[in-house]
């Protein structure tokens, strides 16, 4: 059975420079016989602002987010992939809000052992970030790995990313810059070197 990739991309831009990174990378790992799915997590419908902290999932004996609306189903389908890729340029020197309201919610995939770690819906899962910024490491993009390789280590996933500093504003820019779409095809390399058999 052919491996699953989810790309979870937040840009609410048509054409913006992190949807074209996305494409760069899911085409690679298409071309390599591996099932993709992106979906627009910028348009996607969600009842609620972000998690409520309402600890319904905590409660619940399943790993089920209790708020009903297409992020609960988006949810509940993350145990099907081999990896999921999440896509956000840095707005205010973290993720963007689009990005947050969903994964928040991710809340709902883990329970704490009897020690407190966390215990995630699915083992051997990979997790990755794609990133554009308009500045620098230092303008937020370094701060956003950062979070996120906390994140992997939480989960207790393995952890990988593509991180654009320096990126032109204007949407679709850098549609044809090889050196950028030099590095999508070698970080698609190492995410599908990264998921297991
Ligand atoms: C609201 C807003 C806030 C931003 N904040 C930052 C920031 O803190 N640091 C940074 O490096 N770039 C920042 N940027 C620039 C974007 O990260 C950059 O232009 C990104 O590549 C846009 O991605 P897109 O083409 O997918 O929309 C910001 C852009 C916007 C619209």
């Amino acid at each position: 059975m052919a491996r699953k990739i989810l790309f979870l991309n937040s840009s609410p831009r048509m054409s913006s420079n992190t949807n074209i990174v996305v494409e760069w990378v899911a085409e690679t790992i298409a071309g390599s016989g591996f099932d993709v799915e992106i979906v627009d997590i910028a348009q996607i419908y969600s009842k609620v602002p972000g998690c409520l902290a309402c600890m319904g999932c905590q409660m619940h004996k399943g790993y089920l987010c209790v708020i009903e609306d297409d992020v609960q189903k988006l949810l509940a389908r993350i145990p099907e992939f081999d990896a999921v890729v999440f896509a956000t340029p840095i707005y205010f020197f973290g993720p963007n809000a689009q990005l947050k309201r969903v994964l928040d919610r991710w809340l709902s995939l883990t329970k704490p052992d009897e020690s407190g770690n966390a215990i995630f819906v699915k083992k051997d899962m990979v997790l990755g970030l794609i990133s554009t910024a308009g500045g620098e490491l230092s303008d937020g993009l370094g701060l956003a790995n950062s979070s996120f390789i906390s994140l992997a280590n939480f989960v207790g996933l393995d952890y990988h990313s593509l991180l654009i500093p320096n990126c032109p504003y204007e949407a679709g820019a850098i549609h044809n810059d090889q050196a950028i779409m030099e590095k999508a095809r070698s970080f698609a390399a190492e995410l599908l070197a990264s998921v297991p058999a």
